[in-house]
């Protein structure tokens, strides 16, 4: 059975958008959210960063996922896998098939901002697994984790370093909201991104094809499309940059020349000087004791910590 429930609008969307890209163009530096880069575009452009070679995240994760799903089945008896930012949901379903063959599985939530990618994921993992409950939520999960579907066990999934996505401040509250959400059944899985050779890291954002590059110019095609702009995304340079200090990878779009962006839905022009950097994400990457501290602060206690064999990604279970 395929249920999808829709919290996001074309108009919330927009509204959303145009506080963003508005907060965001004016402020000094310029930044803009992540979660815009994942139109249908974008988010088949992820899939495509997730099977380069220089982007070990995935491959990694998989490879634990593999290895100890089983084991996750069992340490949680969920009869519920809810998902945040499930994407493709390619890696899921060796949590699905554990959660099956443990006898236990009953309903798939997964949930995701992008809806019409979400929407495709949903119904071949509907078509996958015939008898399984697939309720699908397009939402944003900053917004609206109280509208999720509770009852039953639920293990909640964040795969794939997405919390690293988020700024520390909005991961603590995340973190937060997540746990005011779970009773005392459920439990957390986060596939966290390892800090490791400062090499390695910025490789992995900045490919040799430069799919990573077209992903992160995609943001300015989605401003385009929605918002009426001009941006010309080829007068766009993509630089990956390590920030030691934080620990994070930053993605970022560098203006070739100086020029002036219109933006006719929101009635504004922006100037970017040659060379002007603006930060489209950040990408954190963890050591344990730092992600324990920031679980063990919004409520949870870490259970279980597994890694890949060559140590550059974890997957953790958490409980409430
Ligand atoms: N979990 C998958 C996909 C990661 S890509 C994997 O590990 O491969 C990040 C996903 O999170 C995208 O599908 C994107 O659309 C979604 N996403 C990003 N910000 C979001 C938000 N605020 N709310 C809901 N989904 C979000
Ligand atoms: C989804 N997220 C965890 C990816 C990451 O690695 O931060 C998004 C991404 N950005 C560039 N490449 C991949």
């Amino acid at each position: 059975m395929l249920r999808i429930d829709h919290h996001l609008t074309a108009d919330d969307l927009s509204k959303a958008l145009r506080r963003d890209a508005v907060e965001g163009l004016t402020a000094h530096p310029k930044s803009l959210p992540p979660k815009w880069f994942y139109d249908e575009r974008g988010s088949e452009l992820f899939e495509e960063i997730t099977r380069l070679e220089e982007y070990y995240p995935t491959r990694a994760e998989r490879e634990i996922l593999g290895d100890r799903a089983g084991e996750i089945a069992a340490a949680t008896g969920a009869d519920t896998l809810v998902e945040l930012g499930s994407g493709s949901g390619e890696k899921t379903r060796l949590l699905l098939d554990a959660l099956g063959a443990a006898g236990t599985l009953r309903r798939f939530v997964p949930v995701d901002v992008s809806g019409d990618f979400l929407s495709e994921a949903a119904a071949g993992i509907g078509a996958a697994y015939p008898g399984l409950e697939v309720h699908a939520v397009v939402a944003d999960f900053e917004r609206h984790l109280h509208l999720l579907p509770a009852g039953g066990r639920r293990l909640v999934a964040v795969l794939g370093s997405t919390l690293g996505n988020q700024p520390p401040a909005e991961r603590v509250s995340f973190l937060g909201d997540l746990h005011s959400g779970c009773t005392e059944r459920d439990t957390l899985l986060l596939g966290v991104d390892l800090v490791k050779d400062t090499g390695r890291l910025v490789a992995a954002y900045d490919d040799a094809r430069g799919v990573t590059a077209e992903f992160n110019r995609n943001v300015l095609h989605v401003l385009n499309r929605e918002l009426g702009a001009d941006f010309d995304p080829a007068a766009f340079d993509h630089a990956a940059v390590w920030n030691a200090r934080a620990e994070w990878v930053e993605m970022r779009l560098r203006s070739q020349a100086r020029q002036r962006v219109r933006l006719a839905a929101l009635d504004i022009d922006v100037e970017f000087a040659e060379g002007e950097e603006m930060r489209t994400e950040i990408s954190a990457k963890f050591r344990r004791e730092r992600i324990e501290a920031e679980l063990r602060a919004a409520g949870f206690t870490l259970e279980t910590w597994w890694t890949d064999s060559a140590g550059d990604f974890a997957v953790l279970l958490a409980r409430p």
